[in-house]
C-alpha cells in the first residue's frame, strides 16, 4: 500500500529461519510485506541471544514452525503503516515482546504489565492473524510480536517503544529483554529492601541482571547459586557478595543457605527455567516472611508438585513477565537511565558477532561460555 505518497514494497532480506524443532538456523533470502494499519516495519541494527530463543529450538516453548525466533533487539523505523501515531521512519526502537497497548484491563491497571496483546500462547502472527514473512513460497511465523533474527521485521504499533536517538543499538538491545526481566523482577516485582538477604539461581545474563537490581536496591547480602562455576567470577564482579555450586553441597539447598546466613533470606529468584530449582528456590527463602519470583520460563504442559507447607508458614510465591515494567512506558525510560550510567550492561556482553554467525552464537550459549551474545547487522 501507499501511506503519506510514500509507495512502500516487499522488502528481500537476509534471515535466520528455523524450519523445524532441533535443527540450526538457517540462513535464507526471505520476503517481508508492508505494514499493515497500526504496524511498524523496521530495521535491526542489533539483536541479542537468550535463553528464550533456545527453547522454541528445544521445544520447550510451543511455538509454529516454520518460524523467525529472536526477541532482544534495537532498530530503526523504516516504514510505517497507516494510523500509526507512535512512531516515524528514522525512529530508533525497541521492540516489545511484551506489548503495552493502554487499553487492555492488564494496561489499565497501575500494577498490571501482562497486556492481552501478547503472544503467551504462540499464535505466530500478528494481530490480523496473518504473518509478514514469506520465504521460498511459504509464509515464516512471527515469535511473541517481535522476530528479530532477520534485517527486517513487522511489529503491531502496540509492541514498538521508540527510544533516544544516541542510545548504542549493539547494548541497548539487552534492554528489550534480559535486562530489564532480571533488574525488574527485583526493584519492582520483589521490591527488594536495603540491607535484605537475596539468593539468584541461575548466574546467566538474566540472573545477573537480578543481581544488578538486589545490588541497586541496596541488599547488603546477595549469593548467587549456579551449577557452571565459571559464572561465579561475572557474578561477583556485578554485585553478588558469594556463590556457591548445589554440586558442591550434601543437604539440601534450602538448609545450607538457612545455615550460611542464620536463617535470614528474604528473598530468592529462580532464574533457569527448572521445575526442581523453582521449589529450591520457595524453600530456600524465610518460611515466614520470604518471598521467591520465579523468572525463568516454565517449561510447557508441565506440572509441579511442592508440599503446601511451604506456603502455609507465611512465605510469598510471586512471578512475572519483563521483570514486571510496562513496556511502551519504562523500556525509553530504562534507556534513558542507561545513558545516564546508572547501570552498565558492558558485563552482560561477553560475545559480539556479525549476524550470519547466529549458529555459532547458540553454540557459545550451549557451552556455557557466553552471558550474552550480541548479534550485529
Ligand atoms: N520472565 C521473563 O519475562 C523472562 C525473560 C527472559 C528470559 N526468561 C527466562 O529466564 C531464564 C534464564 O535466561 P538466561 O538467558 O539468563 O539463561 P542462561 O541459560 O544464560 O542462564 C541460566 C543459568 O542457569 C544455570 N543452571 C542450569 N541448570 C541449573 C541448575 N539445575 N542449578 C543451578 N544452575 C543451573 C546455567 O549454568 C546458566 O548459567 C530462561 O528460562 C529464560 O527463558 C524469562
Ligand atoms: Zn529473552
Ligand atoms: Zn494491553
Amino acid at each position: 500500500g501507499a501511506f503519506q505518497g510514500r509507495p512502500v514494497q516487499v522488502i528481500k532480506c537476509k534471515a535466520a529461519v528455523l524450519w523445524e524443532q532441533n535443527k540450526p538456523f538457517s540462513i535464507e533470502e526471505i520476503e517481508v510485506a508492508p505494514p499493515k494499519a497500526k504496524e511498524v516495519r523496521i530495521k535491526i541494527l542489533a539483536t541479542g541471544i537468550c535463553r528464550t530463543d533456545d527453547h522454541v529450538i528445544k521445544g520447550a516453548m510451543v511455538s509454529k514452525f516454520p518460524v523467525i525466533v529472536g526477541h532482544e533487539a534495537t532498530g530503526v523505523v523504516e516504514s510505517i503503516g497507516e494510523g500509526v501515531t507512535t512512531v516515524k521512519p528514522g525512529d530508533k526502537v525497541i521492540p516489545l515482546f511484551l506489548p503495552q497497548c493502554r487499553e487492555c484491563n492488564a494496561c489499565r491497571n497501575p500494577d498490571g504489565n501482562l497486556c492481552i496483546r501478547s503472544d503467551v500462547t504462540g499464535r505466530g502472527v500478528l494481530a490480523d492473524g496473518t504473518t509478514r514473512f514469506t520465504c521460498r513460497g511459504r509464509p515464516v511465523h512471527h515469535f511473541m510480536n517481535t522476530s528479530t533474527f532477520t534485517e527486517y521485521t513487522v511489529l503491531d504499533e502496540s509492541s514498538v517503544a521508540k527510544i533516544e536517538a544516541a542510545a548504542p543499538p549493539e547494548k541497548v538491545c539487552l534492554i528489550g529483554c534480559g535486562f530489564s526481566t532480571g533488574y525488574g523482577a527485583a526493584v519492582k516485582t520483589a521490591k527488594v529492601t536495603p540491607g535484605s538477604t537475596c539468593v539468584v539461581f541461575g548466574l546467566g545474563g538474566v540472573g545477573l541482571s537480578v543481581i544488578m537490581g538486589c545490588k541497586s536496591a541496596g541488599a547488603s547480602r546477595i549469593i548467587g547459586i549456579d551449577l557452571n562455576k565459571d559464572k561465579f567470577e561475572k557474578a561477583m564482579a556485578v554485585g553478588a557478595t558469594e556463590c556457591l555450586s548445589p554440586k558442591d553441597c550434601t543437604k539440601p539447598i534450602g538448609e545450607v543457605l538457612s545455615e550460611m546466613t542464620g536463617n535470614t533470606v528474604n528473598y530468592s529468584f529462580e532464574v533457569i527455567g527448572r521445575l526442581e530449582t523453582m521449589v529450591d528456590a520457595l524453600a530456600s527463602c524465610h518460611m515466614n516472611y520470604g518471598t521467591s519470583v520465579v523468572v525463568g520460563a516454565p517449561p510447557s504442559a508441565k506440572m509441579l508438585t511442592y508440599d503446601p507447607m511451604l506456603l502455609f508458614t507465611g512465605r510469598t510465591w510471586k512471578g512475572c513477565v519483563f521483570g514486571g515494567w510496562k513496556s511502551r512506558d519504562d523500556v525509553p525510560k530504562l534507556v534513558t537511565d542507561f545513558l545516564a550510567k546508572k547501570f552498565d550492561l558492558d558485563q552482560l556482553i561477553t560475545h559480539v558477532l556479525p549476524f550470519k554467525d547466529i549458529n555459532k552464537g547458540f553454540e557459545l550459549l550451549y557451552s556455557g561460555q557466553s552471558i550474552r551474545t550480541v548479534l550485529t547487522f
